[in-house]
């Protein structure tokens, strides 16, 4: 009310006969009709106002009408520290340390979908304290090959899991009256070249691999923003492209939100006005660290736009449409009085991040039983490794934080440990002692400037003396090592930490490697070392996450959501295989174009088709405890297209802890008229188990599981023929099948 008056005394705005306020302000009204009152009382100049950037970060509101100014944040592990108005550096504001959630690639590995309704709730809290109406996440690309530097962000290789982790993500952002923006729609699956390659995938591929998330997202989610992104569909920059913006996004699944640019993804006028953007950002910039000050009337949608309008050569018919989406998303966010308030920095988010975490982390091998760690026979350990000791919150690109703070996998054991062990250690190699990015340091002195020879001679010697050794090393979010903007060169983990891993393992086998990154490594050593662990980067609560892991407080239960190959070529993004085309048509491609000739058959896929054992598969993860499956049943030998059937599947706890297991289904289709990849997922549920408990598991599926995508009809097809629905505890562990025909 107190708004309406001050309008009313500039005399902007007029009350209407009754006395009542206008329209657009009436919470009562339906939305669609306040966007119409809203829009009718625009001007063209403030309507193209809307459109485009006027800060880093920001756009215009309608100061006339009070309609608020939208603030965007990064997303998707915590909200993004202040930068200036106009650069990339930092504002130095002080209350703008946030709480960091892990990585979307553990959340997604935690296959728990109250994780993602935990996980979206808590951000989106923090986003709304921070008085942010749209988060710039989450980001649900698919993960191609190891090297994409930005896989660290996403949820993995599978389309159906990502599809599912996504939904309760945005809704729980959504309910803090914040805009999910989803990201990076689509096709963004390596950071080389990331601005000018055009991405060439066949239909099928797109629709069965590269797009179900983002439906997901739109139809499921209701998300009520999305990002374009910034490579190129057809010869036509994502941002601004006619078959995914016009035809798929808004026609064929009919999504109403609002299409953001990605950061400097916009660089054509009328494709900008015609092809399905709205809102345009960061151009002139590379999205990361240039920007040319004030340039923001120069935006493709501000005075080139505004000209062609005002000359007659565009109407303003996509004009109002853009305008009336982003008046609806003011509506939903800004204008909602009865939004909640968010909180900011709280022990609750830094638990929820905790869990998270716990949950996410995922035991690779357990040789021996070495882990968890047995205090009353270990009482000396050696860590190893920068990973143990450098924040990992700061770096990687636009999703790096400045965090209250953060616990690093050395404290957090020494924390949890206290005096039932000694806790020793040694650096082992020296990977990137920086620490800092965008203005934001870490404030760790990590210089260490002793040779190679001299670090592995430390950590092997004490090694001799320990109980047992932990190595925590991987990547770390520098430049090439899971960072945005950079892919990285290779499978193998840099600085040399194999042979400091080698060295180790000789020196004392009872060692354990945790692996710090967002992305597959390859191991080398991988059976002579009894204990791996995939530690992600945790945000905020790291450390205290893997010691309560690692010393066995907490069952791990975290599964793979891509695969880890043995070598690159074992990749199909990397395959040396000559009937998929020239070599430049692999990752990364050229500067120009990139072909995905390895088509469905990304990830497991391509690993269970071809027949090339990973080191690691897809949905792999062991617990402390152990689990028997019984055989799968079906409730029915037929079904038809209007028809469900459904697997049953008991699943018990023989091991002597409480444990949980992800149960998975995969779907085969046994004869297709078009080839299908051997078997892909189509169902999973976690399940907690006592010692000896047991519990039925059940699958329901209709045709959509059968499901392929037919290029020439344009949809999707369920064949009729027979099928079989496999249950596992992996990709690579299947436990039984059963059979059925689809009438
Ligand atoms: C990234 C986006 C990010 C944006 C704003 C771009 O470089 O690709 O993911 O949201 O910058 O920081």
């Amino acid at each position: 009310m107190k708004a309406v008056f001050m309008l009313l005394i500039a005399g902007s705005l007029t009350l209407n006969a009754q006395n009542k306020i206008p329209v657009y302000l009436d919470e009562n009204k339906p939305i669609d009709e306040r966007v119409e009152d809203a829009l009718s009382r625009m001007t063209v100049e403030e309507k193209v106002a809307i459109l485009h950037a006027q800060s880093k970060f920001s756009s215009p509101g309608v100061p006339r009408l009070g309609i608020p100014e939208n603030w965007m944040t990064d997303g998707p592990h915590g909200i993004r520290p202040e930068v200036l108005w106009d650069e990339w550096e930092q504002a130095g504001w002080t209350n703008d340390s946030c709480i960091a959630f892990p990585a979307l690639t553990c959340l997604s590995a935690t296959w728990n979908k109250d994780m993602s309704l935990l996980y979206g709730r808590s951000i989106g809290e923090e986003a709304r304290y921070r008085n942010k109406n749209v988060l710039l996440g989450p980001g649900v690309n698919i993960y191609r090959t190891p090297l994409n530097g930005r896989n660290f962000e996403y949820m993995g290789e599978d389309p159906y899991l990502a599809g599912k982790m996504v939904v309760p993500y945005i809704k729980g952002v959504q309910e803090n009256g914040v805009a999910a923006c989803v990201k990076h729609y689509a096709l963004n699956n390596q950071e080389t070249n990331r601005h000018t390659v055009n991405v060439v995938v066949d239909d099928r591929t797109l629709y069965e691999i590269y797009l179900p998330a983002f439906k997901a997202a739109v139809q499921e989610g209701d998300a009520w923003a999305i990002m374009g992104a910034y490579n190129l569909y057809k010869g036509q920059q994502a941002c601004h492209n006619q078959y995914l913006l016009n035809d798929i996004l808004r026609g064929e699944w009919g999504f109403k939100g609002v299409v953001v640019s990605d950061w400097g993804g916009v660089n054509d006028t009328r494709e900008a006005i015609f092809n399905g953007l709205d809102m345009e950002f960061g151009s002139w910039t590379n999205g990361l660290t240039e920007g040319a000050s004030n340039a923001y009337d120069n935006y493709y949608l501000a005075q080139p736009y505004l000209k062609l309008i005002k000359s007659g050569e565009v109407g303003t018919k996509e004009l109002d449409e853009k305008v009336r989406r982003i008046l609806r998303l003011s509506f939903l966010t800004t204008m909602n009085t009865k939004r909640p308030f968010g909180s900011f920095a709280t022990e609750e988010h830094a638990l929820a991040g905790r869990k998270i975490a716990q949950e996410g982390i995922v035991l690779l091998q357990n040789k021996n039983n070495i882990l968890p760690i047995d205090l009353n026979t270990t009482k000396k350990i050696l860590v190893v490794g920068e990973n143990a000791v450098k924040m990992m919150t700061v770096g990687g690109g636009s999703s790096s934080l400045k965090v209250t703070y953060e616990v690093s996998p050395l404290d957090g054991l020494k924390k949890r440990i206290g005096s039932q062990a000694e806790v020793l250690y040694a650096r082992g190699y020296v990977g990137d002692a920086s620490g800092n990015y965008n203005g934001v340091v870490t404030g760790q002195n990590l210089e260490d400037n002793r040779s190679e020879a001299e670090l592995i001679a430390e950590a092997v010697s004490m090694a001799k003396d320990a109980d047992m050794v932990i190595f925590f090393g991987g990547l770390n979010k520098s430049n090439y090592q899971d960072s945005e903007g950079r892919d990285r060169k290779e499978l193998e983990l840099p600085y040399n930490q194999d042979k400091v891993i080698t060295e180790l393992v000789n020196a004392n086998q009872n060692l354990v490697y945790v692996n710090i990154s967002g992305n597959a490594v390859a191991m080398p050593w991988v059976n002579q070392v009894p204990g791996i662990v995939q530690g992600w980067f945790l945000g905020t609560e790291a450390g205290n996450a893997l010691a309560s892991v690692l010393v066995g407080d907490v069952n791990p239960s975290g599964k793979l959501t891509f695969s880890f190959p043995v070598k690159l070529t074992d990749n199909s993004a990397h395959t040396p295989d000559g009937n998929l085309g020239a070599a430049t048509y692999r990752f990364p491609g050229t500067k120009d174009e990139v072909k995905y000739n390895e088509g469905l058959l990304v990830g497991y896929r391509w690993h269970d088709t071809k027949k090339i054992k990973p080191l690691f598969g897809f949905g792999h993860g062991l617990s402390y405890t152990t689990f028997e499956y019984g055989k799968v049943a079906a409730d029915k030998k037929e079904m038809t297209t209007d028809d469900k059937i459904t697997f049953t599947v008991n699943v018990k706890n023989t091991g002597s802890r409480e444990g949980a297991e992800v149960v998975q289904l995969y779907i085969s289709d046994l004869k297709s008229s078009l080839p299908r990849p051997l078997k892909e997922l189509k169902g999973f549920d976690k399940i907690k188990l006592n010692p000896g408990e047991e519990k039925t598991v059940t699958f329901t599926v209709d045709k959509e599981a059968l499901s392929f995508f037919d290029p020439d009809k344009h949809d999707w097809v369920a064949e009729p023929g027979d099928f079989e629905a496999l249950i596992g505890a992996s990709s690579t562990d299947i436990k039984s099948k059963v059979k059925f025909k689809l009438k």
